[in-house]
């Protein structure tokens, strides 16, 4: 008998509801995982709208990290057992009972750290080493500006760069409330982008040495001009556009790197190399309680319309989960 799951799922423009169907099963190499929890990503909302179809070979149930323990194991797995308490980054699939992820995708989680909390890490973790440390560099003690302070990427990008020693720290977000909370994560300069023009600001501190961008269009000028020399701007979204009309003369005179990534789409290996290095250089802040989870609520996962709701009105700081 097939063993059945429960996963929100829902035709194109329809509500997610609960629906029942056969777990997936752990091919080579992959953890099947009975989720303790299911991180929400803005991703998820363009996935729903039908703008950001899953990568070939992925689930097309919505979900890009997750928590839980394992509870079956596919054949060639070297690394995690049935049992184990894991914590996944996922192409896709974590709105449900149960899922399957790569071992290289998988991180643990050891015994007396909240199971459901260590949801809060996986693709915000893996997004900001692969994008401030891997590609743009970020090193101690240089300037680093993060958009989307508390977003679910930002909350994590705040607490990493504050570890690796970073500094000055800016911080973007939209109300005073929100930069309150930067500024406890780590912001030494939280702006209110919506009261203060933050490329004055950080250019009369001294400018940037990396920016970890999220909103694209007219911050893509500012983010040139708010960079110090040699500075190093990288974008994860174009919430706010993908075109701009820019002046390139100061990338030229600055010396400046313009970049862009995504995760999801990356190499399996790739995504094994990036949870290597996370693993080595933030999980043990993550286990010491230096690097916090940043929750902003949990539903339940036969409530995850609500919760995408919540995600897309924007008044969120932090990570919403689904619990099952
Ligand atoms: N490329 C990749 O691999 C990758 C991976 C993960 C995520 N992402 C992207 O990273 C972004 C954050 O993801 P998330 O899941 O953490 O989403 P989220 O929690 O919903 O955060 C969205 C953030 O964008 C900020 N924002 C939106 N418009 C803005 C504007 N005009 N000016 C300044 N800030 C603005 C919001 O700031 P306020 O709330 O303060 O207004 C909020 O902090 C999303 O766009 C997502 O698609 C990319």
């Amino acid at each position: 008998m097939t063993d059945l799951m429960q996963a929100a799922t829902a035709p194109a423009g329809a509500p997610l509801v609960l629906t029942a169907m056969p777990r997936p099963v752990p091919g080579p190499g992959e953890v099947q995982i009975e989720v303790a929890a299911a991180g929400l990503n803005r991703a998820d909302l363009a996935q729903k709208a039908g703008v950001y179809p899953p990568p070939p070979g992925a689930s097309a149930i919505l979900g890009l990290e997750v928590s839980g323990i394992v509870s079956a194991v596919g054949p060639g797995t070297d690394r995690f057992k049935v049992g184990d308490r894991v914590a996944a980054l996922l192409g896709g699939g974590g709105y449900a009972t149960h899922t399957v992820a790569d071992e290289g995708s998988v991180l643990p989680v050891p015994a007396g750290f909240d199971l459901a909390l260590a949801c809060c890490f996986p693709e915000a973790m893996f997004t900001v080493w692969a994008n401030v440390f891997d590609r743009a560099g970020l090193k101690p003690g240089e300037a680093f500006l993060c958009h989307g302070a508390t977003s679910g990427i930002g909350v994590m990008a705040l607490q990493m760069a504050k570890v690796w020693g970073a500094s000055p720290i800016f911080g973007t977000a939209g109300s005073e409330e929100k930069c309150a909370l930067a500024r406890e994560l780590g912001a030494t300069r939280a702006i209110n982008y919506r009261t203060e023009a933050f490329e004055e600001i950080v250019k009369a501190e001294g400018g940037a040495d990396v920016t970890l961008d999220m909103v694209g269009g007219d911050y893509i000028q500012k983010n040139i001009s708010a960079a110090k020399p040699d500075g190093r701007i990288i974008n994860i979204a174009y919430q706010d556009g993908f075109a701009a009309s820019l002046n390139f003369g100061p990338v030229l005179m600055k010396r400046l790197s313009i970049m862009a990534t995504t995760l999801r789409a990356r190499p399996l290996a790739d995504k094994r190399r990036i949870r290597d290095a996370v693993e080595r250089d933030f999980w043990p802040h993550v286990l010491s309680g230096r690097i916090k989870p940043v929750l902003d609520g949990a539903f339940p996962l036969a409530e995850a319309e609500a919760a995408l709701a919540r995600m897309a009105h924007g008044g969120h700081s932090g990570k919403i989960l689904l619990r099952p």
